[in-house]
């Protein structure tokens, strides 16, 4: 079974409001997706695309020609137990939690960092870019659920631009479900217009997908906008998208 360095639940008690500043979720950075990633990767699809059937085969996609899956990840780090749970019941026995998070940081953490199988660093989130034509298709972008409202699917964001103007691609383009509000205000963010609707497009639920494309990214507008946004992200979050090769 794989092991996961995260406790949902403890980290979003403690954060029930999902906007804070880096130090509270960590520095991340990008990098190109490895075979060794593929694990997460699908831990990660399961959190953010719960109804997703069948699940990615991310071996294979990680190493599709004329395509880049890109990650964000941080450092390991310590367990962090919140003071408010520390107070609660038997928890107000500290050494019950030391104890705990000390077993725990062996169990998840210690064993992971040595495996040969597992990320050396904590993957947050992906995204898929395929190039068709002179077009990026977005073709997965997701967040694990415990680093959501952080900056990550941005970081992302700006990644998947990165490559697109690296790969001289004209425009990105993607589909999203009608009713994901929270991706498509994301989208819009960065410059997307709705061009089109696939009807009953996703399987699951017989939903329409939106086609959302931006305008031509090389322009000089789209270019000042872009940078504009990087900038910003660069200083509220302190995410790093690296110079990628
Ligand atoms: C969509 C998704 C990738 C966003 O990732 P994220 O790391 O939480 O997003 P960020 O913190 O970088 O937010 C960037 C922008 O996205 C928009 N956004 C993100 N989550 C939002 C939400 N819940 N409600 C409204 N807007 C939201 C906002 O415009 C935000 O900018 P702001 O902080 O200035 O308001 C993430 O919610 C996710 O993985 N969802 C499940 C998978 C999915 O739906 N993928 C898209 C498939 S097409």
């Amino acid at each position: 079974m794989l092991k996961e360095t995260h406790l949902p639940g403890i980290a979003d008690r403690a954060h029930p409001t999902r906007v804070g500043t880096d130090s509270e979720f960590g520095v991340f950075h990008t990098r190109h997706a490895e075979e060794v990633d593929a694990s997460v990767l699908s831990v990660i699809e399961r959190d953010a695309f719960p109804s997703q059937w069948p699940p990615t085969r991310f071996i294979k996609e990680i190493s599709r020609r004329r395509a880049v899956y890109i990650v964000a990840t941080r450092d390991y780090r310590e367990l962090e137990i919140p003071e408010s749970l520390k107070n609660q019941g038997h928890a107000s026995d500290a050494g019950f939690w030391n104890r705990l998070s000390s077993s725990l940081r062996q169990l998840l953490l210690i064993d992971e960092r040595e495996s040969t199988a597992y990320p050396r660093d904590y993957i947050g989130g992906f995204v898929g870019v395929w190039y068709i034509a002179d077009e990026a298709h977005i073709v997965s972008i997701g967040v694990r659920e415990s680093v959501k409202r952080a900056g990550v699917g941005e970081l992302l964001m700006l990644s998947a631009f990165q490559q697109a103007r690296k790969h001289g691609c004209k425009e990105l383009t993607l589909e999203v479900r009608a009713s994901n509000g929270a991706a498509q205000a994301l989208y819009r963010k960065y410059g997307f217009q709705n061009v089109g609707l696939r009807k009953k497009y996703y399987i699951d639920n017989a939903e329409d997908a939106i086609i959302m494309t931006t305008p031509p990214i090389s322009s000089v507008e789209y270019a000042v906008m872009l940078d504009s946004l990087a900038r910003n992200h660069a200083e509220r979050w302190g995410h790093l998208p690296e110079p990628i090769p």
